[in-house]
């Protein structure tokens, strides 16, 4: 496990993006995992900017998102499918048919699953999965609990989760209470993972997380044993490491 220190938020963002950069470069057709929430938003606008100023280049890369909510249409507003849209792939120039995010409306569960993880694998797996971390541990929407999911699957929300994104929605009672989230073994069969935390606020977790023993009631802690992980946190997220 590496531990890049950042000052702040702009920092790690520019940190972060770079690393991404450097893998594109590296390898054009990259099979990048990327996330959502408010921490990847820097990073996502520093990977436009470096496509506008011509150094990267995304017109071979393939993206699996880590997650999306049941029930809503792929164009619903708080979409995960938009919030991609919107933020980066509007933006660069990944093509469309190289975008992959579980179908929210999808009628038969299990079989979207099984899809989505044959999908990541016919792709030759992820080579880097970007991650954020939730208050209580999750990652994707791996929630807390008596054991680790191994593949795509979907997921009861936690109250503290679903309290959490209610501030994408107009009301608690609008935010989905399932998703479908990429699973821990998806996750840790990604090549390379780079997590990135921000702010005081997820500074006991991130302790709990990567300096506490690994287990299922902190999902993220597994990323411990992963070969190739690296947390970029700014000083605030890593201040009790
Ligand atoms: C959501 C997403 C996660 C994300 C988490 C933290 O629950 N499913 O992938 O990491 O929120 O989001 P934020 O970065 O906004 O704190």
């Amino acid at each position: 496990m590496r531990v890049i220190r950042a000052v702040d938020y702009f920092d790690l963002s520019r940190k972060a993006a770079g690393i991404i950069a450097a893998m594109v470069t590296l390898k054009p057709d990259s099979v990048l995992g990327l996330a959502t929430g408010d921490s990847p938003l820097g990073i996502y606008r520093h990977l436009a900017d470096s496509f506008n100023s011509g150094d990267i280049d995304f017109s071979q890369t393939r993206a699996f998102n880590l997650d999306e909510y049941r029930g809503l249409a792929p164009d619903a507003e708080q979409s995960y499918r938009l919030f991609m849209w919107k933020n980066l792939f509007s933006k660069i120039n990944i093509k469309t048919e190289n975008l992959n995010i579980p179908d929210g409306l999808a009628g038969d569960p299990d079989a979207e699953c099984a899809r989505y993880e044959a999908a990541i694998r016919d792709c030759g797996g992820v080579d880097m999965q970007l991650l954020g971390i939730g208050h209580n541990g999750h990652i994707g929407f791996n929630e807390p609990g008596g054991s680790f999911v191994v593949n795509t699957h979907l997921v009861d929300l936690t109250d503290s989760t679903i309290d959490a994104n209610s501030r994408f929605f107009k009301t608690r009672e609008e935010v989905p209470v399932q998703a479908y989230t990429m699973g821990i073994g998806s996750i840790m069969r990604a090549r390379k993972v780079l997590l990135i935390v921000t702010g005081r606020q997820k500074a006991e977790i991130v302790k709990r997380a990567f300096r506490g023993a690994v287990s299922p009631e902190v999902p993220a802690s597994i990323l411990q044993l992963h070969c190739d992980f690296t947390l970029v946190g700014d000083e605030a997220a890593l201040s009790l490491m």
